[in-house]
């Protein structure tokens, strides 16, 4: 199980990629095409959203039940990866998972324009309200796709509450059934062949002991229970909802990687107590290409926070971490890492605050490490092992992966 450790971005695809080589599944378990994963392997750039990491590698891929799909995003994925001579054969979609239908993506864009100064800066490709609806037992799975009657039943009474919502709440056009039923029952013809029952394919794979490999989404602190609510996602991003999303037993788990990077970032609002002040973090985003995936917005940079990256191992029983682009700090003379926040009453914590407003009023507390000023290449330089060492005792957990360089190769593996 592979999850990422922080705000997402943590450059999860490249280690899933690289862990993916030497597995036999690759499954996604929650989220949907709010994830980007940039894969580079040779002089090809692949960037992902909605298939698994694993289809690059050739391995069997799942997008489990606790998944959203957006076809059209899906589709044009499928076509992009076989026009490049990625095969999409072993591409498998649960008929449990929820479908992301256009006034979803109309609702998360409307909302966030309403909220305003308020707004969560979600993705805008409707993942909340299509969570939303999957809660409410509104929602169109999969399956119903392949069944033009259920769904154009399904459309209507969906339609009937959404168009409601947006005109007249949001001010925007409404849909129309017909036109909106035919485009779905042209795009399941395409997506018929990826249906399956995933959770039984994961359980028999696991069964004839073949290796299996969880794939997060997001980021730990972007999950809907545990994470800095309300400027998380809509789904649960943590170790455990494996199981759940994908449908096996939570003992089938034998090991959690953490994906940290090596500093931090977030995209969208929310507190970010390590934002790093002044032109230190342009540097940091240049240097690291920091602009989304899936948006091309700018990311937040800031200094690696010890106390966020404690719960991240505690939330997920992370059981080692790999931490990426450590490239990246080469530049710097010193290196802050936060080891503890400073609390409003004056106290210092190593734990991350449960209460909202003592997080959001948390100041760092850093510990300067000294930097390398090398380019990171195979053996580590002294200094940044020492970096390592000291992420390693602060959280009591083995970092057995360290990413210096984009390319699939560029990982120095230390256990
Ligand atoms: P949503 O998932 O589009 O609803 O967005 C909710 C929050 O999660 C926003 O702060 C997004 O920027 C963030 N988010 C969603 N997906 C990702 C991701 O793959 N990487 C980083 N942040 C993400």
């Amino acid at each position: 199980m592979i999850v990422g450790a922080q705000w997402g971005d943590e450059g999860k695809g490249k280690i899933v990629d690289l862990l993916a080589q030497g597995s036999d599944v690759v499954c996604r378990y929650q989220g949907g095409p709010n994830a980007g994963h940039t894969i580079i392997v040779g002089d090809e750039t692949f960037k992902i959203r909605q298939i698994p990491t694993g289809v690059i590698a050739g391995k069997t891929s799942v997008i489990g039940a606790g998944c959203v799909v957006d076809p059209e995003v899906f589709l044009e994925e499928v076509d992009e990866l076989e026009s490049r001579g990625v095969s999409t054969a072993d591409v498998h979609l649960s008929g449990e998972a929820h479908v992301i239908m256009p006034w979803h993506v109309a609702i998360d864009q409307a909302s966030e324009r309403r909220l305003g100064k308020l707004q969560i800066g979600t993705t805008r490709r409707g993942i909340g309200p299509c969570y939303a609806d999957k809660a409410m037992r509104l929602g169109i799975r999969v399956q119903d796709l392949l069944e033009p009657k259920i769904l154009r039943q399904k459309i209507e009474v969906a339609l009937a509450e959404k168009n409601v919502w947006l005109e007249r709440v949001y001010h925007v056009e409404p849909f129309e059934l017909e036109a909106l039923a035919a485009k779905l029952e042209r795009l399941a013809q395409r997506i018929r062949p990826y249906v399956a029952d995933t959770s039984l394919l994961v359980d028999r794979a696991l069964r004839n002991g073949r290796d299996v490999l969880l794939e997060g989404a997001q980021g730990t602190l972007l999950d809907l229970d545990h994470g800095t609510y309300p400027f998380v996602t809509s789904s649960s991003t943590v170790a455990a909802n494996a199981a759940t999303g994908v449908g096996i037993g939570p003992s089938r788990i034998d090991r959690v990687v953490g994906v940290a990077k090596a500093y931090v970032t977030r995209v969208g609002e929310g507190p970010f107590p390590t934002e790093i002040e002044g032109e230190d973090q342009a540097r940091v985003r240049e240097l690291g290409g920091e602009y989304g995936t899936v948006t091309g917005r700018e990311r937040r940079c800031g200094w690696l926070d010890l106390v966020a990256l404690r719960y991240a191992v505690r939330l997920n029983g992370i059981t080692s971490l790999a931490l990426t682009k450590l490239d990246v700090l080469s530049t710097f003379a010193e290196l802050p890492v936060c080891v503890r926040y400073r609390l409003r009453d004056g106290t210092e914590t190593e734990e991350f605050p449960a209460h909202q407003s003592d997080f959001h009023s948390a100041t760092p507390v850093y510990e300067t490490q000294p930097g390398w000023r090398v380019p990171l290449d195979g053996e580590l330089p002294d200094a940044a092992r020492g970096y390592v060492q000291f992420v390693e005792r602060a959280l009591g957990v083995g970092i057995s992966l360290v990413g210096t360089g984009a390319a699939r190769e560029r990982v120095v593996a230390l256990r």
